[in-house]
């Protein structure tokens, strides 16, 4: 195990481990509603938005106890929009982390719930936090313009709406796509932890994020072509089926690989201008650009 691989893993033990104590608090009535939300929850992941949240924190000398209540927030959005982006009326998928996905393990209602109760968990952390002073209110509402209508809803909503048929599409609605529907929870951990470090290095980090949140999706649509089902616990080819609007769809599989190459060199080139030691984020961008889950 490479130092990158040891850091990433301990980031992950931190944040699975806050995450655990939150799930075992979690008390609902009737008991399945909790029970989906853990079942999804604790379904695997790569956790990269909590893990770059930590590592944001710890460039930036932000305390761990005032990421980590963001970090879960954010795991727990993200978490809903899987589900919900799995149900039949959206992607209709049927696996999920490897495992079968909410719906096809509680039913849709349950499934529909879960995302509802952790998206309002989410905030209830949120709102928490707010109260302890306006650096971290201003980062709460930071996460929830990321998430909400102006963030990655839109997102979701645009996926939806250029794959059908008929729409004629343009590279400013797949970028739309990409900023919103991915891009947006990926910029939110790196603002976030710049936020609570009084905007150090905002606008560098800011510009990182929303590039490595691209990026991120690219190689999510390159993977719906070249990966299988083994390594991403997901089935594949499904963007095809469904008319999504992808990189592929617009400028083939060369040409995603050659964007992903171009987003991860201007990534690299902002990192290199913060001060501070940002090897952890470099290390993270080739991960990125090369992953194979
Ligand atoms: C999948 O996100 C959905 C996209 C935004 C592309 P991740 O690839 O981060 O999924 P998990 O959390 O590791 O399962
Ligand atoms: C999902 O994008 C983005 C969100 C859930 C916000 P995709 O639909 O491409 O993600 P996968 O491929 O199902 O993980
Ligand atoms: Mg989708
Ligand atoms: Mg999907
Ligand atoms: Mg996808």
């Amino acid at each position: 195990m490479n130092v990158y691989h040891l850091r990433y893993e301990q980031y992950l033990a931190e944040f699975n481990g806050y995450l655990l104590k939150y799930v075992d608090n979690l008390h609902t009535k009737p008991e399945v509603l909790g029970e989906s939300m853990r079942y999804s929850l604790l379904n695997g992941g790569k956790r990269i938005r909590p893990v770059l949240a930590l590592a944001c924190a710890e460039v930036l000398g932000v305390e761990r106890s005032e990421i980590l209540p963001y970090a879960l927030a954010l795991e727990m959005i993200h978490t809903y929009s899987l589900i919900h982006d799995d149900l039949p009326a959206m992607d209709n998928d049927d696996f999920r982390r490897g495992k079968p996905s909410n719906h096809k393990a509680f039913g849709e209602a349950n499934a529909i719930l879960a995302g509802d109760g952790l998206l309002n968990e989410a905030y209830a952390i949120c709102f928490q936090e707010s109260m302890k002073g306006e650096k971290y209110a201003v980062a709460a509402k930071y996460l929830n313009e990321c998430a909400g209508v102006y963030g990655m809803i839109a997102g979701q909503s645009a996926d939806m709406y250029f794959s059908e048929r008929e729409r004629a599409v343009t590279e400013d609605d797949l970028a739309y796509i990409y900023e919103h529907k991915t891009g947006k929870l990926l910029l939110a951990p790196i603002a976030i932890a710049s936020i609570l470090a009084n905007h150090k290095n905002y606008v560098e980090f800011e510009r990182f994020g929303k590039l490595l949140g691209v990026l991120f999706q690219v190689t999510d649509d390159i993977l719906d072509v070249t990966g299988n089902f083994d390594a991403l616990g997901k089935n594949v080819g499904k963007d095809e089926g469904k008319n999504k609007l992808t990189c592929i769809r617009l400028y083939g599989l060369e040409g995603a690989k050659l964007r992903a190459d171009l987003y991860a060199k201007d990534c690299q080139a902002i990192l290199e201008g913060i001060d501070g030691d940002t090897s952890f984020l470099r290390d993270l961008t080739d991960y990125v650009l090369n992953r194979k889950n």
